[in-house]
């Protein structure tokens, strides 16, 4: 048992709240899922996919906008993507059949236990987290996907070199996660200034993106690497 445990198993950083789900969705999930998700046990990525490729994890991609674009545009690398909200798996599943992307495989499910017990450490190119659900109050702070022993875990999977992206349009939010980044041994700032990076271009827009703009709210990125 290593000194995660207890955290990673205990509390939540999401609430199961399923929504609506489309005809399409639903299609989806019964149809297209058991072609694009994970065989159970410890991911091999090369098997995976078939290839020795770059490969990126996202862990809470919403409604996968974000994952199927990078996908796109990389059609040499290969993505991995967790996440709890069926609609939204639903919805990228729907853009993986569509535009025929086979770099992509998806996981429905709480991205910590797989970050814990099936991925090998050393063994991630890049993490993205965009827009985490913020917990903003006090008491829900726990709640926060990024914590020191979280961090932890993302810092002991990448390998050397290896990037941690995060954006968020929480303020209080960016400020505790450069703060527990910080403080996390093996990650180093890529921002000189040990602040936040300016908007990486190649980072598409997400939908939480969006909703964060229109509320007038700022995004903050930061980029950290694992020594
Ligand atoms: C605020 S939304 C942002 C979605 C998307 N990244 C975007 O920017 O539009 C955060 C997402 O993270 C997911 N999430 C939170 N904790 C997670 C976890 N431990 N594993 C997988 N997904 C998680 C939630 O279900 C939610 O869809």
């Amino acid at each position: 048992m290593t000194d995660d445990v207890p955290t990673l198993r205990r509390i939540r950083s999401f609430v199961l709240r399923q929504g609506r789900m489309t005809h399409g969705q639903n299609r989806a999930l019964e149809e297209l899922l058991p072609r694009y998700a994970v065989p159970e046990g410890p991911i091999d990525f090369a098997e995976l996919f078939g290839r020795d490729a770059r490969h990126t994890l996202e862990i809470g991609f919403g409604d996968g906008h974000n994952l199927a674009e990078l996908a796109r545009r990389h059609p040499d690398q290969d993505f991995l993507g967790c996440e709890v909200h069926r609609p939204g798996v639903g919805r990228l599943l729907l853009d993986l059949e569509s535009d025929h992307l086979g770099n992509v495989r998806v996981i429905a499910d709480d991205a910590l236990p797989v970050l814990r017990e099936r991925i090998a450490d050393c063994s991630i190119d890049a993490l993205l987290i965009y827009f985490p659900d913020p917990w903003p109050k006090k008491r829900h702070h726990k709640r926060r996907l990024v914590q020191p022993d979280t961090a932890a875990l993302f810092a002991r999977k990448l390998r050397p070199g290896g990037t941690l992206q995060l954006a968020t349009d929480w303020e209080d939010y960016a400020r505790h996660a450069l703060e527990v980044f910080d403080g996390c041994p093996g990650l180093r700032n890529r921002a000189a200034d040990g602040g936040y990076v300016p908007r990486p271009p190649e980072r598409p827009e997400t939908k939480f993106e969006r909703r964060g703009l229109k509320l007038g709210h700022q995004v903050f990125d930061l980029v950290f690497v694992k020594a």
